[in-house]
C-alpha cells in the first residue's frame, strides 16, 4: 500500500461516489501541483476508470461555487458536442461523477473535499511542450474551449479567485509588501523593483480596457498550462482539464498565460537565464491553433492585444513571485531561500525576450488572422 493510503482511506472515499464497477486499485496519478490526484481503476472491461482528487481547500475555499462552475461549463460543452453528434463526447469533456447522495463533491471526516471524474482513457499530458505540433494542438484545445463557452447561459460564473489576473490589484499588493518590507529584502531587489515599476503604465492596458467595457468579459480557463490539455497517442488534442479556475475573464488571460508557459525555452524557475527565451516558432504554432478556433468570435480590439497579453501574463507572474519573495515566502512553496527571486528573474528574462521579438509576434498574429479570414 502506498503511503498516501495511510493518511486517507481512499477506498472508503472512492466508494462514496456513484461509480460503476469494482475498484481494483487507487494510485497517485498525473503531475499537478495544486490538487492530490489519484487514478481509480475498475475491474470490468466495460466500466471506465476514474480520477479521484482531493481539492486544495486552502487555495479554493468556495468548493461548492467551484464545482457549480465546473458542472455548468462541462454540461454546456457536452450539449454542444451532442448537438454536433460528436461520437467520442466522453473523451472531449470532463464528466463529474456525483456522490451516492447526489452531490458534486464529498467531504470526509477530516474536512477534506474530494471529487471524482471519469478518467479519459488513452490520453497523456506533458509538463513541457515537445514540438510545434503539440503547441498547435494546445492552442486548438484552449481555443475550442473558449469558443464553446462563448454563449454559456445563466449569467456570470462564481468568481472563484477574485482579481486573479488583475494586474492593478497585484501591483497594489506588491507596493504593500514593499512598504512593510517584512523580510528586509527590498534593498536587495532594487533592480527588480525598478523593472516592475517602469512597466506598470504599459501593463495596465488590458485591465483598463476590461474595466471600460472595451473588451468583452468571457468565460476563461485561467490556468492554461500545457499539462492541462490531454493529447491522444498521435498528439492530437482531446480535452481540456483542470477547470478549478474557470470563471469570468478576458481572452488575454488564457492566451497570454499559455504563451508564457508553452513557448518558454527554459524552465519557469530556470537558474540559468541564458536558457530562457520565448520561442517564436512555438508562439506561432500555438497562435495558429488558438486562432483557428476563435478568429470568428474575437473582436478586433481583442485580437490587437493578443501578442501583448503574453507580455502581461509574464509580467504578472514575475510580479507575484517578487512580491512573495519580498513578503518572506508565504505563498509559493520554495526549495531554497532565493527560489522566489530566481523565479521572478526568470520571468523578467522571458519578458525581455518577448519585448525584443514583439514586432514579429504582432506580425504573426496579423498574418494568421488574415489568412484564416481569407479561408472562411
Ligand atoms: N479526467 C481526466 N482524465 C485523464 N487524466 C486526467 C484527468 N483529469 C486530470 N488528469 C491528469 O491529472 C493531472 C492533474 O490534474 P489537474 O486537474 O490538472 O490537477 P492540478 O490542479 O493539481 O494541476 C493532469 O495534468 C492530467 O494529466
Ligand atoms: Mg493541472
Amino acid at each position: 500500500m502506498s503511503a498516501t493510503l495511510v493518511t486517507h482511506d481512499l477506498n472508503a472515499i472512492a466508494s462514496a461516489f456513484a461509480l460503476q464497477g469494482r475498484i481494483i486499485s487507487i494510485e497517485p496519478f498525473g503531475s499537478g501541483h495544486i490538487n492530490d490526484t489519484y487514478a481509480v481503476r475498475t475491474a470490468e472491461a466495460g466500466t471506465p476508470d476514474y480520477v479521484l482528487q482531493r481539492i486544495n481547500h486552502q487555495i479554493f475555499p468556495d468548493v461548492e461555487g467551484m464545482m457549480d462552475n465546473i458542472q455548468r461549463v462541462t454540461r454546456h460543452i457536452r450539449q454542444k458536442l451532442t448537438d454536433k453528434k460528436i461520437k467520442d463526447a466522453d473523451s472531449r469533456v470532463i464528466t463529474v461523477i456525483p456522490t451516492k447522495d447526489g452531490k458534486s463533491f464529498f467531504r470526509d471526516e477530516e474536512g477534506n473535499f474530494w471529487r471524482m471524474l471519469v478518467l479519459i482513457a488513452n490520453s497523456k499530458s506533458f509538463d513541457q511542450v515537445q514540438n510545434t505540433k503539440q503547441a498547435f494542438e494546445g492552442g486548438k484545445a484552449f481555443g475550442e474551449f473558449q469558443q464553446q463557452l462563448a454563449d454559456l447561459p445563466g449569467g456570470p460564473l462564481t468568481e472563484i479567485l477574485p482579481n486573479f489576473h488583475n494586474v492593478l490589484w497585484r501591483f497594489d499588493n506588491f507596493e504593500k509588501a514593499l512598504k512593510e518590507n517584512p523580510a528586509g529584502r527590498a534593498e536587495e531587489t532594487a533592480e527588480e523593483i525598478e523593472f516592475l515599476k517602469e512597466r506598470i503604465g504599459e501593463m495596465r492596458k488590458i485591465q483598463d480596457l476590461l474595466d471600460d467595457g472595451a473588451i468583452p468579459v468571457r468565460v476563461t480557463h485561467n490556468d492554461t498550462k500545457f499539462n492541462n490539455v490531454l493529447l491522444d497517442s498521435k498528439d492530437q488534442a482531446m480535452c481540456v482539464v483542470d477547470l478549478d479556475t474557470v470563471m469570468s475573464g478576458c481572452v488575454h488571460f488564457d492566451f497570454g498565460d499559455s504563451i508564457r508557459t508553452t513557448a518558454n525555452t527554459g524552465a519557469e524557475d530556470d537558474p540559468n537565464l541564458e536558457n530562457i527565451s520565448m520561442s517564436l516558432e512555438l508562439f506561432e504554432a500555438y497562435a495558429k491553433g488558438f486562432l483557428s478556433q476563435t478568429v470568428s468570435t474575437l473582436t478586433d480590439t481583442e485580437i490587437r492585444h493578443l501578442a501583448f497579453s503574453a507580455k502581461l501574463l509574464t509580467y504578472i507572474m514575475g510580479l507575484r513571485f517578487l512580491t512573495d519573495y519580498i513578503d518572506g515566502d508565504n505563498y509559493y512553496k520554495i526549495s531554497h531561500p532565493k527560489h522566489n527571486l530566481q523565479r521572478a528573474r526568470a520571468q523578467f528574462q522571458l519578458l525581455k525576450s518577448m519585448e525584443q521579438q514583439f514586432a514579429q509576434m504582432e506580425e504573426i498574429i496579423t498574418d494568421t488572422v488574415n489568412s484564416l479570414k481569407e479561408k472562411n
